[in-house]
C-alpha cells in the first residue's frame, strides 16, 4: 500500500489530482485512516508491531504529499512568471498628459525675462478694498475713472466698513509692494495675476490677466522706462526689430503717462510684430505720481519711479496667434491641445 500510494503521489501532475490522492489515503474514508482504525481492535502485542508500521506509513505518505505539493506549486508559479515576464526594452505607453495653458506659459516667460533684469515677482489679493484699487492710486471717490473700470463690487458692508471689490487692475500691488518695502529701499517688481471687469466680447472677458511692473529708486527717469520696456518686448517677441512708440496718455497714478505701441509689419495680410508699418497698443505706463509714491509710504522728494501695466492674455494672443480671447477660458480640451505647451 505504501508503494502504491507513493507512486500515485509521484504521478499526480496537478494540485487537484494530488488532493484526491491525499483524501484517498488520509481522508475520513482513506486507506491509511482505515488502517489506523484497526489498531484499536488489536492485542497489545500485535499493536506493538503494527503501530509503528502504520504510523510510519502515515508519516511517509504525509511527507511525500507535502513534497509533491511544494513541487507542483513551484511549477505553477514558474509557469505564471514565464507567462508574465515584462520586456523592459519595449517603449512604455505614453501617459495622457495635459498642456500648459498659453496664459501660464506667457506668465512664465515674463517672469523669466524680468528676472534677468533684476525684477522679483510680487503678488496681491484679487479681492481688494477700494483704497488700494482706487484711492491710493490717486483715483478719488468722484473720479470718472472709477466708473470707467466697470468694477465688480461686493455688497456694501456696514457704516465705516471698507468697500470690497474684485481688483480691476494689478496696480494696487504697486501700493502693497511699496508698503512691504518700508519706504526706504529701492523696488523692482512685476506682479502678474487675475483682474476683473464687467465686460465681455471677442477681446474682453470678465476675468483677465495683467502684469504690473514697478521700479522705485532715486533718479529714475522716463529713459529707464523706455529702455526697460524695449528690452522686455524684444525679448518677449524674440525679435531685435521691435520698435516702440510712446504716445502721451493719461492715467491718474502716473505723471506723465504714456501708452506704448509696438510696430508691426503686414506679412500676407497678417500683422507680425517688428518694423513700423502700423502700430498696436500693448501697454500703459508712466512715471509714478507723487501722490502714489506718498501713499506707498515713500518720500516723493527723494524717490521716483516708473510703472507699467499690460494684458497678459493680449500678449499671448499677439505672440501665439489666437484671435478670440473667450476661448482662453472655455476649457475646451481641443483648444488647449492645439494652443497649449508641453511641459
Ligand atoms: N492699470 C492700468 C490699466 O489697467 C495700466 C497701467 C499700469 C498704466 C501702470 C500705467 C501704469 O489700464
Amino acid at each position: 500500500i505504501q508503494h502504491d500510494l507513493l507512486a500515485a503521489i509521484d504521478a499526480a501532475d496537478g494540485l487537484d489530482g494530488l488532493e484526491s490522492v491525499r483524501v484517498s489515503a488520509l481522508g475520513k474514508q482513506g486507506s491509511v485512516t482505515a488502517l489506523l482504525k484497526t489498531l484499536g481492535g488489536m492485542s497489545p502485542d500485535e499493536r506493538l508491531v503494527q503501530g509503528p508500521r502504520i504510523q510510519g506509513l502515515r508519516e511517509a505518505v504525509t511527507t511525500a504529499l507535502a513534497e509533491r505539493k511544494a513541487l507542483l506549486e513551484r511549477a505553477v508559479l514558474d509557469a505564471r512568471l514565464a507567462r508574465e515576464t515584462i520586456d523592459m526594452t519595449l517603449p512604455a505607453d505614453a501617459l495622457p498628459a495635459g498642456t500648459i495653458h498659453p496664459v501660464s506659459q506667457v506668465m512664465d516667460e515674463l517672469a523669466e525675462i524680468f528676472a534677468d533684469l533684476g525684477f522679483a515677482v510680487a503678488t496681491g489679493p484679487e479681492i481688494e478694498d477700494d483704497w488700494y484699487n482706487f484711492s491710493a492710486l490717486n483715483i478719488p471717490e468722484t473720479h470718472p475713472a472709477r466708473a470707467m473700470h466697470d468694477t465688480f463690487y461686493f455688497p456694501e458692508g456696514g457704516e465705516g466698513e471698507k468697500k470690497m471689490l474684485l481688483r480691476t487692475h494689478t496696480s494696487p500691488v504697486q501700493i502693497r509692494a511699496m508698503q512691504a518695502a518700508g519706504g526706504d529701499k529701492p523696488i523692482r517688481i512685476i506682479a502678474p495675476g487675475r483682474t476683473y471687469r464687467s465686460d465681455s466680447d471677442a477681446t474682453h472677458t470678465p476675468m483677465f490677466h495683467q502684469i504690473e511692473g514697478l521700479v522705485i529708486d532715486k533718479g529714475i527717469t522716463l529713459g529707464h522706462l523706455k529702455w526697460t520696456l524695449e528690452t522686455f518686448l524684444r525679448a518677449f517677441f524674440e525679435r531685435d526689430d521691435v520698435v516702440l512708440r510712446l504716445r502721451p496718455s493719461y492715467f491718474p497714478f502716473t505723471e506723465p503717462s504714456a501708452e506704448i505701441d509696438v510696430g508691426y509689419t503686414l506679412v500676407n495680410g497678417k500683422r507680425v510684430i517688428g518694423g513700423s508699418e502700423g502700430w498696436m497698443e500693448v501697454l500703459g505706463s508712466g512715471m509714478v505720481h507723487r501722490k502714489v509714491i506718498a501713499a506707498g509710504g515713500y518720500d516723493p522728494d527723494l524717490w521716483q519711479g516708473f510703472a507699467f501695466g499690460c494684458g497678459i492674455d493680449r500678449l499671448a494672443m499677439l505672440k501665439y496667434g489666437m484671435d478670440d480671447l473667450r476661448a482662453f477660458f472655455d476649457g475646451d480640451a481641443r483648444w488647449l491641445k492645439h494652443y497649449g505647451f508641453s511641459a
